[in-house]
């Protein structure tokens, strides 16, 4: 018998027949791993530190207990984040709002579940906040989100902090943040912490962040000469991870140390009081940790390619498609032989864009084994869709050779379960 793949102790080829495929398996004891790496190396003795993990790369309650467990805060972009938190048990004082178009609703929401810290992006989205801060009579702590414009050499949609980028105030406008500040401290509603940036995103460069920064610390600097106070920085996330054997990503405790000697450093030359630093990691914490198994339903010969089709792709994984990501992958039930066939994986959507992974080469496989597609962990069940009427996939959390399924898989009646023939009064 062939050898077959095996993570966190649990066999991938059993577990793809027991929950069918497409699935999603994510190693717990990676994620656990992870999230304790940052914990454990963002310390300063000049500052307090904290580490906000980004939902937006994968959440659900039990990613959420893993990051409650960790002693992490959470970084959450939509009302739908701050509902699975609140629905979750959460600490919702730590959790940062994000997002560059919060609706009244969002607003309210928010308000109403004690998130801790709205990030604002924008002077009419402050004027929202403080009007609903006030009808509601709740009150919670702003960050606002400055962009810092620095390239990050990132793929052009995870860039963040270009002069154009939608997000935040620029950081050649200090008149608008003192004017926004103002506004914060006048409202009784708020309270104001201090600065946000996020400058991209599968950043493999050390010194954007130095640069990111000491940018900032310099901008609190200028801020805090004219009497404001700006005791919090959050330098977001960005942290990159190992797809292909071209990426050399940051270790953690480097990039851990990278950041903290630069605040250190960036504080005592500015001269500024800086109480708390907050990192935003996404991407590097689940990434890696997650893969997904696809049973394979066919092959094809063109001109000059050999397709290997899966029975899942662009509805599972769009990242390929909108990124030009790269991925690795094995037959998970051929470990030990040879990967001597060169193909292009492509899904089962109906667009020529659905290849997960072209010209790699893999084992020689037959109909019915299982392709394990590596580190689809981030932005991959996150930005699912059911595209072609295809149902997303379970998600499996293994750890120490057991396995837990953390999200059923979404049938045709959960999809049927939206439709309805309702009268509108317009
Ligand atoms: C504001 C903010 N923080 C954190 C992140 C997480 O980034 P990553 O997953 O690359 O760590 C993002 C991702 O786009 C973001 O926009």
């Amino acid at each position: 018998m062939s050898k077959e793949l095996i993570i966190d102790g649990v066999n991938m080829v059993s577990l793809a027949k027991a929950t069918g495929t497409p699935v999603m398996v994510f190693s717990q004891t990676e994620m656990e791993n992870k999230l304790a790496a940052f914990k454990k190396h963002l310390v300063s003795d000049k500052f307090e530190t904290q580490v906000l993990y980004a939902g937006k790369a994968f959440t659900c309650p039990a990613m959420l207990e893993l990051v409650k467990a960790a002693g992490c805060g959470l970084d959450t972009v939509s009302g739908g984040e701050v509902d699975i938190a609140f629905r979750a048990n959460f600490p919702m004082e730590k959790i940062f709002f994000h997002g560059n178009n919060k609706t009244p609703f969002e607003i309210h929401q928010a308000l109403l579940s004690g998130v801790g810290t709205f990030v604002i992006d924008s002077e009419i989205e402050l004027e929202n906040v403080i009007a609903i801060a006030n009808e509601t009579g709740m009150s919670t702590q702003a960050v606002i989100r400055i962009n810092p414009h620095i390239s990050a050499h990132t793929h052009k949609y995870d860039v963040t902090a270009d002069r154009d980028s939608k997000f935040g105030i620029s950081i050649d406008k200090p008149e608008v943040m003192l004017g926004m500040i103002e506004k914060i401290n006048a409202c009784g509603k708020l309270v104001f912490k201090g600065f946000h940036a996020h400058i991209g995103s599968q950043i493999f460069d050390k010194g954007a962040f130095v640069t990111e920064i000491d940018t900032m610390v310099g901008l609190m600097a200028d801020l805090e000469k004219q009497g404001v106070k700006i005791p919090w920085l959050d330098i977001g996330g960005g942290f990159a991870a190992t797809y292909t054997e071209d990426d050399a990503p940051i270790p953690v405790p480097e990039v851990c140390e990278t950041i903290i000697t630069a605040a250190e450093s960036a504080v005592e030359r500015y001269g500024v009081s800086l109480e708390k630093l907050f990192i935003e990691p996404g991407r590097s914490i689940v990434a890696e940790a997650g893969i997904t198994l696809y049973t394979i339903g066919g092959f094809k010969n063109t001109y000059s390619k050999k397709y290997i089709f899966i029975d899942g792709g662009m509805s599972d994984n769009i990242r390929p498609a909108l990124y030009q990501a790269k991925y690795n992958c094995d037959v998970a039930n051929r470990m030990d032989e040879e990967k001597c066939d060169v193909v292009t994986v492509a899904g089962k959507c109906c667009e020529s864009g659905d290849v997960i992974i072209e010209d790699i080469a893999v084992q020689e496989a037959e109909v019915g084994d299982v392709l394990a597609v590596y580190t689809t962990g981030a932005y991959g069940y996150s930005m699912a869709s059911n595209y072609n009427r295809i149902g997303r996939p379970p998600v499996v959390f293994v750890k120490d050779g057991s396995a837990r399924c953390v999200i059923r898989r979404e049938t045709y009646a959960d999809m049927a379960i939206l439709e309805c023939s309702e009268q509108l009064d317009v």
